[in-house]
């Protein structure tokens, strides 16, 4: 059974997959801000959870989520980066800062948790990292520049990741969903194609962590249409997205 750090535990995805590797035996360090659903989780599980609370944008929480885990465990088999967040731009009002508190939220966090995790996950058993992404980064959508642009930085940050930890023997993969019907996503006012629910989400991502792909991408024919329209030239794309902007306005 592996000791897996999973971030964002407290809710949408990151809850249904603590229960899916808690089902399965596994122990997990579990992080988010709100904590009470970390510890019905702990109360659920027992000895199997460890709470270990913090806001990711704050690098001192973040080391000292390191510090708890390596005095309970050691060492990290598996670190799944699963916190994140949304916003969407206002064109008519850019603004740097939220740009900056998606990308803080999306990438440095993932950044801060790999600098505490990498030291524990090299005393782990076969050490896997992964990254939960998005399939956003195949077609820029409209509004969504902050979470594009955060989460193509994380797809590249965990690729050239790949590269410098296969010497290790440490296997990097990331996670690139489609719609998840999540507290992230209720808040969308516009359509949302092949929109799963989170448990499916969740089990799919479980069932096909302990085979290491470099990529785990869902719903297959979702990713299949973004990656062939992200394919197009560009002015295909420019008119894809003015076309999907319009629809936006009028749900
Ligand atoms: N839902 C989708 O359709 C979809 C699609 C593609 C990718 N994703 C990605 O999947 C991941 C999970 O999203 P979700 O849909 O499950 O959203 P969610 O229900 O809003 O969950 C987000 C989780 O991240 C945690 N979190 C956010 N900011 C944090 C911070 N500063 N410090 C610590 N924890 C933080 C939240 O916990 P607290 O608020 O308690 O801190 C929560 O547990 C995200 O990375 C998201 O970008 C989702």
């Amino acid at each position: 059974m592996k000791r897996i750090w999973l971030t964002g535990a407290s809710s949408g995805i990151g809850a249904a997959l603590a229960e899916e590797l808690l089902s399965a035996g596994h122990r997990l360090a579990l992080s988010a801000r709100s904590v009470e659903p970390l510890h019905a989780l702990a109360e659920r599980y027992g000895e199997q959870v460890l709470v270990v609370p913090g806001d990711l944008t704050d690098a001192k929480q973040v080391h000292t989520i390191g510090q708890h885990i390596e005095q309970a465990w050691g060492a990290l088999d598996c670190v799944i980066l699963n916190a994140g967040t949304c916003e969407y731009v206002e064109v008519s009002q850019f603004e740097a800062a939220m740009i900056e508190r998606v990308v803080s939220a999306n990438l440095f966090s993932a950044s801060r948790c790999i600098e505490v995790a990498l030291p524990l996950l090299r005393k782990g058993q076969r050490p896997h990292l992964v990254g939960v992404g998005s399939s956003v980064t195949y077609l820029p959508l409209p509004r969504s520049e902050a979470y594009g642009a955060s989460k193509a930085a994380l797809r590249y940050l965990l690729q050239s990741l790949r590269v410098d930890l296969a010497g290790e023997g440490i296997d990097v993969s990331l996670v690139s969903p489609g719609f998840v019907d999540t507290p992230l996503t209720q808040k969308n006012d516009f359509p949302m194609p092949m929109r799963w629910p989170v448990q499916r989400a969740a089990r799919y991502i479980a069932e096909r962590l302990d085979k290491r792909p470099h990529e785990i991408a869902f719903p297959t024919p979702f990713i299949a249409v973004l990656k062939l329209l992200g394919s197009l030239p560009s002015r295909l794309q420019l008119a894809i997205g003015r076309r999907l902007a319009r629809n936006e306005e009028t749900p």
